[in-house]
């Protein structure tokens, strides 16, 4: 039999996406060894970002949407280093990726792991487990505004930032967060918005979400304001499992889930094209972190929990489960990096989650 193939481009970028992104693919070469020869992962690794930029004046090059059009996935690290400004290093390679393959669906589980303690006292004694699917493609990271007058005498520069809502945009997105909440436990979507004070785009999202709602009679709904869901977050966590929500607002309200369940590294992402027409991205929800990069102690668990996000959207769930499973094992060994109270290095996380796949356990 030959073997499938997947060909995977790596984009580790900057600072720990490096580390994080050797760590993932070293597990995935395990789980490729462990198939029997079922499924082969082609990675070609691209060496874009801050040093590229300094060099080339770019972040990626030219042509890389055109090369990376071939690849089924994008295996991303973290984009941004000092020497470049965040918002070019971000729109240069992330945001240029995200937008210019139209990965609209942003999904970013938050995982409360064992063995990792979460600041919420609540957590010892509640199942907790939610997604909060983040639309990906517009809001207030369409990119629409410009600057002018910084000609201008007496700091007369003026600068102006656009939220585009389309509502073709809210539509795919809310439907995704419905399909998505029948396929877990707890059928429930809640929404979040500031429409409040945002009276044009997010009262387009709302009328939009009411609509969709209409179509999924089994699944509970909510819409909640965003300052109010993130008092839930840590006051009714219990109460969530699909929280769909706008560019920026998931974007923070994820990095909040994160820290909850114990850390920024723990938590994984994937940038959806669920249409295929152009390959998906998963990458850890965290940064390039430079206080802590080169050292060897970053947390590769968001980084693993995305590889399995990548297996799963390549229809090996088997594998994708059991990546899962292995990184649960390894936690609840209290094998565990600094973020999360442990001593582990990066690569001893690795080691531990290896060792932990199904074909290893049992033997
Ligand atoms: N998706 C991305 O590529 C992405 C996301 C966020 C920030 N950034 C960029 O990263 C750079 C740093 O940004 P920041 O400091 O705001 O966010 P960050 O996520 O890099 O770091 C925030 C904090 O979390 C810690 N942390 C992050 N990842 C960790 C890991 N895997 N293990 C252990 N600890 C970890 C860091 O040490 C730091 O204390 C900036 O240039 C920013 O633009 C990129």
């Amino acid at each position: 039999m030959s073997p499938k193939e997947f060909r995977i481009a790596a984009i580790p970028a900057d600072g720990v996406g490096r580390e994080v992104v050797e760590a993932g693919k070293t597990v995935l070469d395990a789980i490729e060894a462990d198939g029997g020869g079922r499924f082969a992962f082609a990675w070609e690794e691209f060496p874009w970002g801050s040093d590229y930029f300094a060099e080339h004046g770019r972040m990626m090059a030219e042509d890389g949407l055109e090369t990376l059009q071939a690849f089924d996935a994008i295996y991303f690290g973290a984009v941004g280093w000092p020497t470049v400004p965040d918002h070019v290093s971000l729109w240069g390679l992330r945001l240029a990726i995200c937008q210019g393959f139209d990965q609209w669906a942003n999904l970013r589980p938050v995982r409360f792991l064992p063995g990792i303690e979460s600041p919420l006292r609540k957590a010892d004694r509640t199942d907790l487990d939610w997604v909060v699917v983040r639309e990906n493609s517009e809001g207030e990271y369409a990119g629409f505004g410009g600057h002018t007058f910084a000609s201008r005498e007496g700091r007369g520069e003026v600068a102006v930032q656009s939220a585009l809502f389309t509502e073709v945009g809210c539509e795919r997105i809310i439907k995704y967060a419905f399909e998505l909440a029948r396929t877990r436990p707890r059928k429930k979507v809640s929404s979040v918005t500031k429409s409040n004070a945002q009276q044009y785009g997010m009262v387009l999202w709302d009328r939009v979400f009411q609509r969709v709602a209409a179509d999924y009679p089994d699944v509970e709904t909510e819409s909640v304001l965003v300052d109010a869901m993130s008092a839930k977050f840590v006051l009714q966590p219990e109460e969530l499992s699909v929280v769909v929500a706008s560019n920026l607002f998931a974007d923070i309200l994820s990095d909040l889930g994160s820290a909850l369940a114990g850390s920024l590294g723990l938590a994984p992402s994937a940038n959806l094209n669920p249409e295929r027409r152009f390959p998906s991205m998963f990458e850890p929800v965290h940064g390039s972190a430079p206080d802590i990069a080169g050292q060897g102690v970053c947390n590769p668990i968001g980084a693993f929990g995305s590889a399995a996000m990548m297996l799963d959207h390549f229809g090996l769930k088997a594998e994708a489960e059991g990546l899962d499973a292995a990184i649960e094992a390894a936690t609840a060994q209290g094998i565990r990096t600094r973020d999360v109270g442990g001593t582990a290095k990066t690569a001893e996380v690795t080691e531990a989650v290896i060792a932990n796949l199904p074909a290893r356990r049992q033997s």
